[in-house]
């Protein structure tokens, strides 16, 4: 894994962008998966101002984004298409038939799974994976416990993933308790991923998924596995690391 420490999440939101900007300019039918969550707005904010400032081109990429609550509508503001809308596609020139987020009403998820999962095999694979990490060491929302072989699939999430994500709904008892992600192999087998994580709520899960076991209770450590995965810390979540000073050392002179 390549780690890159920045000062801030300003600074560290740019360093990603630049990945996924100079993919889109080199592949412009790029297929990205994609991420909701605070970890990846700076993201979608810097790539939103290459769009307009830069001419950054999205009108022949294609996106799948990694996960859905179950029982959300599109249109419910904390629906995770109603998230990207929001926060990158109404932004950037990216068709909208182009973007793929798991169903949160599919009448049979067995089904929509497995069309998911067909979708990108269809599309070619995804080329780039973004990532958040949740303060269980999830990725998407592969909690604690599910298979590293998972593939698209629908979970009762954590208790502790609903009071984290309670503070984007009116009461706890509104966060859905089921998701529809895709699975930890179907990360696996995406081309790149970017993990970004940033604070001291993060701590932890960081220095869990980079430097313990491969584990299914760290579900992100699964990515000690994957080939081209590059992490984008800021200095707080970096602070954990055991090698913090050998990180810093192979980031001054590669
Ligand atoms: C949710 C999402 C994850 C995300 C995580 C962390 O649980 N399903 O994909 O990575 O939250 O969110 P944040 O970036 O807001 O800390």
């Amino acid at each position: 894994m390549e780690i890159t420490i920045s000062p801030n999440y300003d600074e560290m939101s740019k360093a990603a962008a630049q990945v996924v900007a100079e993919l889109v300019k080199s592949k412009p039918n790029a297929v990205l998966g994609l991420a909701t969550g605070s970890s990846p707005l700076g993201l979608y904010g810097e790539l939103i101002r290459m769009h307009r400032e830069d001419g950054l081109d999205f009108s022949k990429v294609r996106s799948f984004n990694l996960d859905e609550y179950v029982g959300l509508r599109p249109e419910h503001e904390q629906s995770y298409r109603y998230f990207m809308e929001k926060n990158l596609f109404d932004d950037l020139n990216i068709k909208k038939e182009n973007t793929r987020v798991p169903s949160g009403t599919a009448e049979d998820y067995a089904k929509h799974c497995e069309e998911y999962e067909q979708e990108i095999r269809q599309a070619g694979g995804i080329d780039l994976q973004v990532l958040g990490i949740g303060s269980d060491g999830h990725i998407g929302f592969n909690e604690p416990g599910t298979s590293l072989a998972s593939r698209t699939h629908v979970t009762v999430l954590t208790q502790q993933t609903i009071a984290d994500n309670a503070r984007f709904f009116e009461k706890k008892e509104d966060v859905p308790i089921r998701a529809c992600t895709m699975g930890v192999g179907t990360v696996l087998e995406t081309r790149k991923c970017i993990l970004l994580a940033s604070g001291k709520g993060k701590v932890k899960a960081i220095a869990q998924a980079l430097e313990g076991p491969v584990t299914s209770m760290c579900t992100a450590s699964a990515l000690q596995l994957h080939p081209d995965t590059s992490v984008f810390l800021d200095q707080e979540a970096a602070s954990g690391l055991k090698l913090l000073d050998y990180y810093k050392w192979v980031q001054q002179n590669r």
